[in-house]
């Protein structure tokens, strides 16, 4: 059983993750910022640790990480500004590979974009910023020497989940539920011998589990 802090853990993918880790008997920290979420995540099952990416060094980062041996980022500044989305979606990755250097995580699973998002709407400055944060934490992680995944989620929808996806290195873009993403972490988080790995993610017809010892065997 596997022992994960979720940075991002109050989020649409992070809570839901959070639930079916602690379904399936792994422990988990979860990183809030607002008082009031703590008591959500203890009724999860997940043990809370407060804290702000954009305040946090990395030593605070993995003092909040204590005990785990698997870190999973799934936060974003979610259109909030410039700013904030350089600090988490762009600077959190980095914090976060430093911090499981201190603590001698060796597994980061890190939810970034998919990089043909938003290519059929009309471009806007916040948007191509916030692709690029994205891009520039894809490649701070795949430069670790960690055992790193990287799923690229297409556009995010909170319909009912799925136990089936299009999963691999390179596949069309669509869209996906949150559900369904936390569900293909899930597998993947519960089979490390995927690592190492971009993986593009969206609806489709593979049961996960199919998907997921596909990339393995691969
Ligand atoms: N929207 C899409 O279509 C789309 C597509 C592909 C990928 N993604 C990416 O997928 C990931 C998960 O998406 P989602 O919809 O689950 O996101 P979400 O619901 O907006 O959740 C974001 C999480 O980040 C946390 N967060 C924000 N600022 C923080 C800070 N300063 N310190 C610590 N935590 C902070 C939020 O905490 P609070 O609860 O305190 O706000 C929340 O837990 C994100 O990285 C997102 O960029 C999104």
């Amino acid at each position: 059983m596997a022992n994960v802090f979720i940075i991002g853990a109050t989020g649409g993918v992070g809570r839901r993750l959070g639930r079916l880790l602690v379904q399936s008997g792994h422990r988990v920290i979860g990183l809030y910022r607002k008082p009031e979420q703590a008591a959500d995540l203890t009724e999860d099952g997940m043990s809370p640790v407060e804290g702000d990416m954009i305040e946090m060094t990395p030593d605070q980062l993995a003092d909040a990480a204590r005990g785990a041996d698997v870190i999973v980022f799934t936060a974003g500044a979610a259109g909030s500004g410039l700013d904030r989305t350089t600090a988490i979606d762009g600077d959190g990755p980095a914090k976060a590979i430093e911090a499981a250097g201190h603590l001698g995580i060796t597994r980061l699973y890190l939810v970034s974009a998919f990089p043909e998002a938003g290519r059929q709407r009309e471009r806007k400055s916040g948007f191509e910023h916030y692709m690029a944060e994205k891009k520039r934490a894809d490649v701070a992680v795949a430069a670790s020497d960690l055992d790193w995944v990287i799923l690229r989620p297409g556009t995010l929808t909170d319909e009912e989940g799925r136990d089936t996806v299009t999963m691999g290195p390179a596949i069309m873009y669509g869209a996906i539920a949150r559900e369904t993403v936390a569900r293909a972490l899930h597998a993947l988080i519960e089979q490390p011998s995927v690592r190492r790995e971009i993986i593009e993610l969206t609806d489709g017809p593979t049961p996960i589990k199919e998907a997921v010892a596909a990339l393995r065997q691969g």
